[in-house]
């Protein structure tokens, strides 16, 4: 791969251009040579050369200006100097500027073939870093996507909320963009440049979430081995983003209580108060009022908590965003260049569709029928959009949990459902969360509370 490279030789010696282009060619290489500066900026303006093997004292244009216009013109594009030995100085200061490296004339070939390989290798590796922070970059753009006043009502309220320091609570049915509207609240404040650590409060047992998040000493216990930072810690001048804090056990809440109040925690085993200096902002799809009436969450936490309150509406609720997002998640989820469209159908059954799992679901939905549909337009098979329960099955549903005209509690009904689910899937939780049209953590969460065995 390497040896298809192209190399340009500027030299203003043609008996040593014609010789290194002989030897380069056999090696594998493509090879141009120029004999002049302005020559060599000519070549590398017409093509994309990989490296460029560059003389310093020329006639015209010296070496050094062309090395400053490939620095500015095709930065990854990698130069050696070929140099007399009474230039080294000027090679260094080259060097300084930008050049690989540089070989004194006259050159031993296995010598320069070598710096010429690490040069090139030099130059994929630049290439990648590129490639990557490309995608990195495009996977952190948080575009909130919607044009519904629902929804830019509450991303005026977040760009307001982002510019001060107060801790935010986000509310939201599952898959509204809880985590999405987190970051975006991030990007946009003045903590920006410094982590967004997450940590999901329903997915851990509660020992394991506490030296998550304030870290533990080493010994403090079986496990620790080492001492461990928390998350805390680690999000000092960034954001803390707790999702799905309406889990957190009530033996946990006064811990991070006391954390919110004076940015002080203690890691598990620690005798020293440490500090830092997090916004934290909490998501949750409970009502914490409810649970705080109902005893199951701290209402001083809450309070502490929810000095600004964004609650996203669910999609039903706003449908003028559902073709929007649509349309954005067929352009970003489509394998290839060209993005297929919805028909006329699809986009009807869309917009008649209910999504209890919301935008995450919308976005499965598509992604699904990206890979199904077979032409340029999706069709609403292509959807498998989940079909209206008919009348008889709803009637025989609510005599399975209707026991001799006892009518059992949502909490008992839910809990039988999600039994049953699992049951039908074979214990498959992703699964079964996507028919539920839930998330796996919801999910879990669910078999957590109602403590489902399986078997
Ligand atoms: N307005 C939006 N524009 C573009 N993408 C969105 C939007 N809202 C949500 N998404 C996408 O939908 C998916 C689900 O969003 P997110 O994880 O933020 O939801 P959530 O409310 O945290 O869900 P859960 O309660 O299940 O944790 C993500 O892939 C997110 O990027
Ligand atoms: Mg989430």
């Amino acid at each position: 791969m390497l040896k298809n490279s192209k190399i340009l030789v500027c030299d203003d010696d043609e008996t040593l251009c014609y010789l290194l282009k002989e030897q380069l060619l056999e090696e594998g290489y493509s090879v141009d040579t120029v004999y002049d500066g302005s020559f060599a900026i000519d070549a590398i303006k017409r093509k994309n050369f990989d490296l460029l093997l560059l003389d310093l004292n020329m006639h015209d244009v010296q070496g050094e200006d062309v090395l400053k216009f490939v620095k500015d013109y095709n930065p990854s594009m990698q130069v050696v100097i070929l140099t007399a030995q009474s230039e080294v100085r000027s090679a260094i200061e080259c060097i300084k500027m930008g050049a690989y490296d540089f070989i004194t004339k006259p050159y031993n070939f296995d010598e320069l073939l070598l710096t010429i390989d690490r040069a090139l290798e030099h130059k994929e590796l630049i290439v990648k870093t590129n490639l990557l922070a490309d995608q990195v970059d495009k996977k952190i753009s948080t575009r909130i996507i919607g044009n519904s006043r629902e929804l830019q009502r509450v991303i005026s309220l977040a760009n307001k909320s982002a510019m001060s320091d107060s801790n935010i609570l986000i509310e939201g049915e599952t898959g509204t963009g809880k985590e999405l509207m987190a970051e975006y609240i991030h990007k946009h404040s003045s903590r920006k440049d410094m982590p967004f650590v997450v940590i999901n409060c329903a997915s851990l047992p509660d020992q394991l979430i506490e030296s998550e998040l304030f870290g533990h000493e080493k010994g403090a216990f079986t496990d620790a081995k080492n001492t461990k930072q928390g998350l805390v810690e680690i999000a000092h001048g960034g954001t803390l983003f707790l999702d799905e804090i309406g889990e957190l056990s009530l033996a946990l809440q006064p811990k991070l209580l006391r954390f919110l109040e004076n940015g002080e925690y203690r890691r598990i085993g620690g005798i020293t108060n440490l500090t830092s200096n997090v916004r934290v902002v909490g998501a949750t799809n409970r009502n914490l009022l409810e649970e705080a009436d109902n005893k199951n969450f701290r209402r001083d936490l809450l309070f502490r908590l929810n000095v600004i309150t964004l609650t996203i509406p669910p999609l039903r609720d706003r449908k003028e965003d559902i073709l929007l997002l649509t349309s954005h998640f067929l352009e970003t989820k489509s394998p290839i260049r060209a993005p297929k469209h919805l028909s006329p159908e699809a986009e009807k059954s869309l917009l008649n569709y209910d999504f209890p799992g919301n935008i995450r679901e919308l976005e499965h939905i598509i992604e699904r029928a990206l890979i199904f549909a077979e032409n340029e337009f999706i069709e609403p098979v292509d959807l498998n959009l989940p079909t209206e329960v008919p009348k008889n099955m709803v009637r025989k549903a609510m005599a399975e949990y209707t026991e001799d005209n006892v009518v059992l509690s949502m909490d008992e009904i839910e809990k039988k459902y999600i039994a049953k689910a699992l049951r039908i899937n074979d214990w498959d939780r992703k699964e079964t969360a996507k028919q539920l049209g839930i998330s796996p953590k919801t999910l879990y969460t669910k078999i957590k509370k109602y403590a489902i065995k399986q078997g």
